[in-house]
């Protein structure tokens, strides 16, 4: 999986669809969630940091967390004086961060990592008190949606009530889904959520 992303990493931001999906992705959080500047803010599989230089500027720092080195190359290529996203390249799973932060974001991310439940109870150890997830992935597909195939992909998006299960299973509150974006294909539609939520005190 983590070649696959490095194997592409030069050519991520090429074409219309990636940034088009962050930009819906950052309206949605935006929208949803009271960003500020004392706020430290984590970005899972944050890649070359479409989503985390978006969030970087409205907040106090932003880490960007991801298993593909190159992904994370050309993330760091972007930092300047204006926007900085800090770098991890970590299996927090297996290695979790001695930081905590307020908010956990991710783009796209989600249907990458198979073991659902824990990754969110990895989010939940993530965050301080009271602190947000804004996660966005691709509502239940037919598989059809990675059009280059399937390796790596281990769930076919997610379906909003067994997510929700899981999330209330681990120590989230108030989780609500958001519509953010559609994206259209030859082979079909689908759309992105965003699901919000807040670690249980
Ligand atoms: C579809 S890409 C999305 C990248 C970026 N968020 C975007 O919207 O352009 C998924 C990213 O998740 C990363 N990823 C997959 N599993 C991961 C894991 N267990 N920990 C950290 N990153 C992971 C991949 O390396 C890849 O960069």
């Amino acid at each position: 999986m983590t070649q696959r992303f490095d194997a592409v990493a030069s050519e991520w931001d090429k074409g219309d669809m990636r940034q088009v999906i962050a930009h819906k992705v950052f309206g949605t959080i935006s929208s949803r969630i009271a960003l500020n500047t004392t706020m430290s803010i984590m970005d899972f599989g944050a890649g070359t940091g479409l989503l985390s230089f978006k969030i970087a500027p409205l907040v106090h720092s932003m880490t960007g967390v991801d298993l593909a080195s190159k992904m994370l190359e050309q993330l760091e290529a972007k930092n300047s004086a204006e926007a900085s996203v800090k770098t991890v390249c970590q299996d927090i799973m297996t290695t979790p961060l001695e930081s905590t932060f307020h908010g956990i974001v991710s783009s796209m991310a989600l249907h990458h990592v198979e073991d659902t439940k824990a990754l969110f109870t990895t989010f939940h150890a993530h965050l301080k008190k009271e602190g947000f997830v804004a996660l966005a992935d691709l509502e239940a597909e037919d598989g059809t949606f990675h059009s280059h195939g399937n390796e790596g992909v281990f769930h076919f998006g997610f379906e909003r009530e067994a997510l929700r299960a899981i999330m209330e299973e681990v120590g989230f509150d108030n989780v609500r889904f958001h519509h953010a974006h559609t994206v259209v294909k030859e082979e079909g539609e689908y759309p992105i959520f965003v699901v919000t939520a807040i670690k249980r005190g």
